[in-house]
């Protein structure tokens, strides 16, 4: 009975407009977990993202791809540094609207990231320290990850970009989305990071790996 109440509001929701395909979401609870928690409830990648912000001071954190603002209420937890996350699409912008309306200093924009990214380097108040980046806004054949890492490398001086979801060749275990053509070109170097027993973070040398 359940599933046939769920599939009707999904339904609903798909075609309705955003204000109110947000408002049939809120009528089930679990959609708030998005994609099974935080950072897709992958426990390593929560570890290195809080193994990060213990080490560096960030002044500013940016999401791309807010969704239910899963991942943007556990970053809210983890820094006291301003937040601005984007999301392109109506029915999940409303619906973050609603869920980080009690949040402290988390902005939310609307629009398409790449052109959010570019007109928030040129406000002060995004682009006055150390930067960490949550590339999140991947959705079906759109990937703006190009245009997005174009315009953070035009437009900050310092910055981490972590990116949802990157394929790390010599772990299996760690999934990853593949966009075929969409992908494009490239070459990126990347570093295995791992914790000890007695808790220290070890990286491994980097290594280049072209697509
Ligand atoms: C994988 S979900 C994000 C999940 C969220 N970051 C989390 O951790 O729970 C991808 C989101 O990106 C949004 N999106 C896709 N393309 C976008 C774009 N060009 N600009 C902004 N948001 C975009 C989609 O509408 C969708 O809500």
């Amino acid at each position: 009975m359940t599933s046939i109440l769920d599939w009707v509001l999904e339904r609903a929701a798909r075609v309705a407009p955003g204000q109110l395909g947000a408002a049939l979401d809120e009528l089930r609870p679990g959609l708030a977990e998005g994609f099974g928690g935080p950072f897709n409830g992958q426990e390593r990648r929560l570890d290195a993202v809080r193994d990060m912000f213990a080490a560096i001071p960030f002044a500013v954190v940016v999401e791309t791809g807010t969704f239910r603002a899963t991942t943007t209420m556990l970053l809210r937890d983890l820094t006291a540094a301003p937040i601005v996350t984007v999301e392109v699409n109506p029915r999940y912008y409303y619906y973050a609207r609603r869920r980080i309306s009690q949040a402290q200093n988390i902005s939310l924009l609307r629009g398409n990231s790449p052109g959010v990214l570019r007109s928030i380097a040129a406000d002060a108040k995004w682009n006055c320290g150390p930067a960490f980046f949550y590339l999140d806004a991947h959705w079906r054949a759109d990937l703006p990850l190009v245009a997005e890492l174009t315009a953070i490398a035009q437009g900050w001086r310092s910055y981490v970009v972590l990116i949802d979801d990157f394929r790390v060749p010599d772990d299996p275990g760690y999934t990853y989305d593949d966009y075929g053509e969409y992908a494009g070109p490239g070459c990126y170097w990347a570093r295995r990071a791992w914790r000890d027993q007695d808790g220290n973070v070890h990286y491994s040398r980097p290594r280049r790996f072209c697509n």
